[in-house]
């Protein structure tokens, strides 16, 4: 039996489906550290929402990837502890090598992504192939992408992404037979998605290609990256205590909320994580000076993250209450 199966997790297979046809989108949120992994389990627990556990290449080289991926098994004991056996995945988010993939569903992982988006199309779909063959073997799910997003770094914004193609779908789809794609709508990674002026809005998601797609591929699973809505209250919050992220704009829920209730079945969230727990960290240290233990001050954070996540699953994703 693949290993991830023996520990607990699920691949991504069944959530999807059962997503398609529910209306609703599994949040794939990104995980560094134990109070964010904490959160994100008792918010999914308390709204009895699946979830797919992400983990970066970058998270792998902050926290140690044996380290991560305890923590991640760990948290399927904690659900259930919590009293409910919620499915939970654990993904590679933005794996780039076959190497890597191949690593991560020898370890424990459920589900990879392997990113050839910036690669030519030919290259893309070979690269993403080989791991569809090693991850079949092990029942492991792949996500691969088409379109490129803007960076991963904060000062591209989405202006400059490629848009997916709807006329290369089928045939990636088809000659990979990966599990699920990412495409490239019009969202970026990071906090600036958006250049607008105060008070305008930002420009709609590319429905239109969406729609496209779907008619291409029916009923088959799109995934969503760089959907954090960049919560402007967190961003006052760093702002008012000595941060400085000023223009930051994210993807408006409406737009995800519409997305959800698509093809599109996976949601990636980062960025508004980092943004909660930045906020809450600067604020509890600007009101107490003189604390120095760590669980005090990561604390708030965490609780706060827990608040934030379950809102997401109640009113972006639609996947509350559907375990
Ligand atoms: O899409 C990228 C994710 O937000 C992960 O970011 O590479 O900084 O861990 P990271
Ligand atoms: P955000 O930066 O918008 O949170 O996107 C995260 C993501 O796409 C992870 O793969
Ligand atoms: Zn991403």
């Amino acid at each position: 039996m693949a290993l991830y199966k023996q520990l607990g997790l699920v691949n991504t297979k069944d959530m999807f489906a059962a997503a398609f046809s529910g209306g609703y989108a599994v949040p794939a949120y990104n995980f560094n550290n134990l109070e964010q992994l904490q959160a994100i389990i008792q918010a999914c627990v308390e709204t009895r929402s699946p979830v797919i556990l992400q983990v970066s290449k970058g998270a792998r080289a902050y926290a140690n990837s044996t380290m991560l991926r305890y923590m991640a098994l760990g948290a399927v004991q904690y659900a259930k502890e919590l009293g409910v056996q919620i499915p939970i995945a654990l993904h590679l988010d933005h794996g780039d090598t076959y190497e890597l993939a191949v690593d991560c569903i020898n370890t424990g992982f459920s589900s990879v992504m392997i990113d050839g988006s910036h690669l030519p199309f030919e290259e893309n779909l070979t690269l993403t192939k080989k791991v569809v063959d090693y991850a079949n073997a092990n029942d492991v799910s792949v996500e691969g992408e088409l379109g490129v997003l803007a960076g991963i770094e904060d000062e591209v914004s989405s202006e400059h992404s490629h848009y997916t193609d709807p006329a290369q779908v089928e045939e990636f789809v088809e000659k990979t037979g990966v599990h699920s794609l990412a495409i490239s709508i019009g969202t970026s990674h990071g906090a600036y998605k958006f250049k607008v002026k105060p008070g305008e809005s930002v420009p709609p998601l590319r429905f239109d290609i969406l729609e496209k797609v779907e008619e291409r591929l029916p009923n088959f699973p799109i995934v969503l990256h760089g959907a954090s809505s960049v919560l402007s209250e967190y961003v006052e919050i760093i702002n008012r205590y000595g941060g400085s992220l000023e223009n930051a704009v994210g993807v408006p829920e409406e737009q995800l909320r519409k997305a959800a209730k698509s093809a599109v079945c996976k949601i990636n969230v980062d960025s508004d994580g980092r943004l909660v727990f930045t906020a809450k960290v600067r604020e509890f240290f600007a009101n107490n000076p003189k604390e120095f233990d760590p669980r005090k001050y990561l604390s708030p954070a965490r609780t706060e993250l827990i608040k934030m996540y379950k809102a997401k699953n109640e009113n972006v994703m639609g996947s509350a209450g559907k375990v």
